[in-house]
C-alpha cells in the first residue's frame, strides 16, 4: 500500500498574521470539499505559527485535524547560544507537526550544508516533529547528468546521521531550477528522481517504511500541472511555494491529489 497524499504549503517569508487569518477563513469551506484521504499542512513564518494554530483550532473545529502546521526550519541543538534560530522543542510547543529542513533557499542563502541539514532532521525527530527533508539538484547538475549524484550526497549525509529507520519522515524532491521559476520538472523527470530516492532510502532504512514514505515533489506546482505530477506512482504529494499563498490555488492542488 502506498502512502496517502500530503500537500504542504511553504509560505516562505510571506503573509502577516492578518493575512494568515484571512487565508484560513477563505480556505475552510474549500477544505470540506477536498478528498478526505489527502493530508494538508501549512508552514508559515515561525512568528505566525502559534497564532495560526490557535485561529485554526477556533474556526476549524470539526475539521481541524485535516490541516497540520509546520515550521520552515529548526535548529540541530536542543537549546543554546544560536541567535536567531528556533529550537525544535519550541516549534513543537508552538503547535508544529512538521519542520521543513534543508530547503534549497536555506542551502543557497544561509550556508546550510548536507551535514547541518541532516543534524537538523535528527533534532527535529527527537522533538517529535516530522521533518520534510528537502533535496534536489541545481540546473548545472541536471544538465551535466549529475542529479542522482547530488541526491546521493544529500541523502547520504542524512543516512549517516539518522542511521536507524525513523518513526516518521517526509522527503521533498525539489529541483532547484524549478523553484519559483515557473519551470516544472516533467512527470518523467519527477518520477525518475522519486523512484531513485525511494530505492536509495530502502538501502538504508526499513523497506516497508520506505514503501510508504511520502516523497513530495516541489518546484512551481500549480493547479494546472498538479494532476500530472501527482499521478506519478512515486509522487506522494507536493511542497508548494507560490501557489500555496492563494487558498483557491492551494485547494485546487489538493483536489488534484486523488
Ligand atoms: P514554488 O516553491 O512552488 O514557488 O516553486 C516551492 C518551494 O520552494 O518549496
Amino acid at each position: 500500500m502506498s502512502a496517502p497524499y500530503l500537500i504542504a504549503g511553504n509560505w516562505k517569508m510571506h503573509k502577516s498574521i492578518t493575512d494568515a487569518r484571512a487565508f484560513l477563513k477563505h480556505f475552510l469551506p474549500q477544505l470540506k470539499e477536498l478528498p478526505a484521504s489527502v493530508q494538508l499542512a501549512l508552514c508559515p513564518q515561525n512568528a505566525a505559527l502559534s497564532e495560526m494554530v490557535q485561529a485554526w483550532g477556533n474556526i476549524g473545529k470539526d475539521v481541524s485535524e485535516r490541516l497540520a502546521f509546520g515550521t520552515q526550519n529548526t535548529h540541530w541543538a536542543e537549546s543554546g547560544a544560536f541567535t536567531g534560530e528556533l529550537a525544535p522543542q519550541l516549534a513543537k510547543e508552538l503547535g508544529a507537526t512538521y519542520a521543513i529542513i534543508g530547503h534549497s533557499e536555506r542551502r543557497q542563502f544561509f550556508g546550510e550544508s548536507n551535514e547541518t541539514a541532516a543534524d537538523r532532521a535528527k533534532a527535529a525527530l527527537a522533538a517529535d516533529l516530522t521533518p520534510i527533508f528537502c533535496v534536489g539538484e541545481n540546473l548545472s547538475a541536471r544538465e551535466s547528468d549529475n542529479t542522482e549524484a547530488v541526491l546521493r550526497a544529500q541523502l547520504g549525509a542524512l543516512f549517516a546521521t539518522v542511521a536507524e529507520t525513523p518513526e516518521r519522515f517526509v522527503i521533498a524532491y525539489e529541483p532547484v531550477w524549478a523553484i519559483g521559476t515557473g519551470k516544472t520538472a516533467t512527470a518523467e523527470q519527477a518520477e525518475s528522481a522519486h523512484a531513485f530516492i525511494r530505492e536509495f532510502c530502502s538501502e538504508h532504512w526499513n523497506a516497508d517504511f520506505c514503501a510508504k514514505l511520502q516523497i513530495l515533489y516541489g518546484g512551481s506546482v500549480k493547479p494546472a500541472n498538479a494532476k500530472e505530477l501527482l499521478s506519478c506512482p512515486n509522487v506522494n504529494g507536493a511542497l508548494v511555494g507560490g501557489a500555496s499563498l492563494e487558498p483557491d490555488q492551494f485547494a485546487a492542488i489538493a483536489a488534484a491529489a486523488n
